[in-house]
């Protein structure tokens, strides 16, 4: 027989040296959840997971940079009553984000600080963006408040803002914004990719974020769209985004493959809250062996071309992975 494809199967050690494909720490970024309490609570919808107070989250970052993580996303949860139709609070130089940065980059100054660019947490509908009185998303006013968020966590000291909105034009404008503050070396990691998906259902309950009327369909892309995806990766590069993300990240993995093969820049993949609780909930149920479905998964992602993966597995399957 000519081709024995088995042969390089045979032992661990050639096992390792035909393996195309790498995961480690320092490909995974930590998302995490705050808030301004003094307790760190368990979120009910994502076991495992918590509202960190801010002591908490140093702690948390601090054990998580222990095993390799060197990158964090904050999510807020937003009392209801700082939550307001203008999202003003997302802006707020003393609030809860921009607390957390700059307490992140004293002690942890090497841990890349990401931050999320939408208003979803901040304003009393619930929606990523402006709603009219008659329920219209109102785009380029939101563009403008986003820029303001965005100079907001730059000032706090944040590496990366990571527009996670879907509002059209929202990365030339935060790019102009930051240049013209003389942020120019903050980068813009955009959600060129993001689907409306049942799969952010998790996290809506850990922020009481999901939107008070209707959906995110005007905004957010349909689920059967390919073609669109490369239209907006076009769009956010050509607008300077420094990094591509595709969201979900499991059941888009042709989407992470069609934007990694088509632009030169790096490529993000978030594997989000339901995706997260589907691999949790089996492997609670004794049905799935939860550490080598996580890395299949990661590794699954990875090889369709994401350079890094937003992962609430980061800290606990980091100690598993190679250097
Ligand atoms: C909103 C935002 C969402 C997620 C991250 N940022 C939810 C949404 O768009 O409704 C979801 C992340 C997850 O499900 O893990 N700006």
């Amino acid at each position: 027989m000519l081709s024995r494809p088995r042969r390089n199967r045979k032992s661990s050690a050639v096992r390792k040296l035909v393996r195309e494909t790498s995961l480690s720490p320092g490909d995974l970024i930590y998302p995490l959840f705050l808030h301004d309490g003094v307790e760190d609570v368990p979120i009910a919808s994502m076991p495992g997971c918590h509202r960190w107070s801010l002591d908490g989250l140093m702690r948390e970052v601090e054990s998580a940079h222990r095993v390799g993580i060197g990158a964090v996303v904050l999510f807020p949860a937003i009392p209801a009553e700082l939550k307001t139709k203008g999202a003003e609070e997302a802006w707020n130089d003393a609030g809860l984000v921009p607390r957390a940065i700059q307490r992140l980059k004293r002690e942890f100054p090497e841990v890349a600080v990401i931050t999320d660019i939408a208003l979803d947490p901040y304003n009393s509908d619930g929606h990523d963006g402006l709603v009219a009185p008659d329920g219209r998303i109102l785009n380029d006013e939101t563009v403008g408040v986003l820029c303001r968020q965005a100079l907001c966590h730059a000032r706090a000291g944040a590496d990366i803002v990571a527009p996670s909105d879907m509002m059209d034009g929202r990365v030339a404008a935060i790019r102009e914004a930051l240049d013209n503050a003389d942020f120019t070396s903050v980068s813009i990691l955009s959600y060129a990719a993001k689907y409306a998906s049942a799969y952010y259902g998790p996290f809506r309950g850990a922020l009481d974020s999901a939107p008070k009327s209707g959906d995110k369909k005007t905004y957010q892309m349909d689920p059967a769209n390919a073609r669109e995806a490369l239209r907006e990766a076009d769009l956010d590069e050509a607008e300077g985004a420094d990094i591509l993300l595709v969201k979900p990240a499991g059941p888009y993995l042709d989407i992470i493959s069609l934007i990694a093969n088509r632009s030169t820049l790096p490529i993000a993949a978030y594997q989000v809250s339901g995706e997260y609780l589907m691999i949790k909930s089996a492997a609670a149920a004794g049905w799935l062996d939860e550490r080598s479905v996580v890395l299949e998964s990661l590794l699954g992602i990875r090889r369709a071309g994401a350079d890094m993966i937003l992962t609430y597995f980061a800290k606990d399957i980091a100690p598993c992975l190679g250097a």
